[in-house]
């Protein structure tokens, strides 16, 4: 008897695992967060914290903003695409954080239709490289539909520590 109520107690565990929401990089549920205010899941890839309030995590603020200004214009409004460029809101459904880095870094031309659209390297574009995880964290909320279509009102401070990598970043490439 016993033993049956552990292999349905098991059973049981497994299946409330696989509800789990997942994506590209596996389950994006927050375990750790670093001094700088970055979130991360159990595998150590970077990812987003939405309080019950709406107030989002400084990355996930931060990559929205960054997100308009760099991507938006090919991409579309809030990750939805255009005929021009994929929605990233889908790509990082089966993406993950190290494909996501190695494709904005280094860009992607696709050969396979007759159409030529191009996707930039961004590696030496300080306004991107120093902002590859807040880019990566705020879609990777969206593909998760863990945030809506529209700019997060309430979000975590910005820390000392994230100043200052951002500001040794961005001195670094100019
Ligand atoms: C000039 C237009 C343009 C801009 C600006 C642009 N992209 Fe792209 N991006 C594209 C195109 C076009 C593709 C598809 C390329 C292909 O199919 O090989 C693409 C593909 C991608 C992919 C791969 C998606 C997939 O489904 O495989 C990622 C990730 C990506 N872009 C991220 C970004 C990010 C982040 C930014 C902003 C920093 C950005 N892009 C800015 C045009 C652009």
């Amino acid at each position: 008897m016993r033993i049956i109520c552990l292999v349905l107690a098991a059973t049981m565990l497994v299946a409330a695992e696989g509800i789990a929401i997942a994506d590209g990089s596996g389950d994006p549920a927050a375990v750790k967060k670093s001094e700088s205010g970055e979130y991360y899941d159990k595998d150590g890839n970077p990812t987003y914290k939405i309080g019950a309030d709406g107030t989002v995590d400084w990355y996930t603020y931060s990559g929205y903003r960054r997100y308009h200004s760099e991507c938006h214009v090919c991409h579309g409004p809030d990750g939805m695409g255009s005929t021009y460029a994929p929605a990233l809101k889908d790509s990082l459904k089966t993406m993950s954080y190290a494909d996501f880095l190695g494709v904005v870094a280094s860009g992607r031309k696709n050969i396979s239709t007759a159409a030529e659209n191009v996707m930039p390297a961004f590696g030496d574009n300080p306004n991107v490289a120093c902002y590859m995880d807040d880019l990566y964290v705020y879609l990777r909320a969206r593909a998760n539909d863990a945030w809506p279509r529209q700019r997060p009102a309430n979000h975590e401070d910005k820390t000392k520590e994230y100043t200052d990598a951002e500001d040794s970043c961005m001195g670094n490439k100019h």
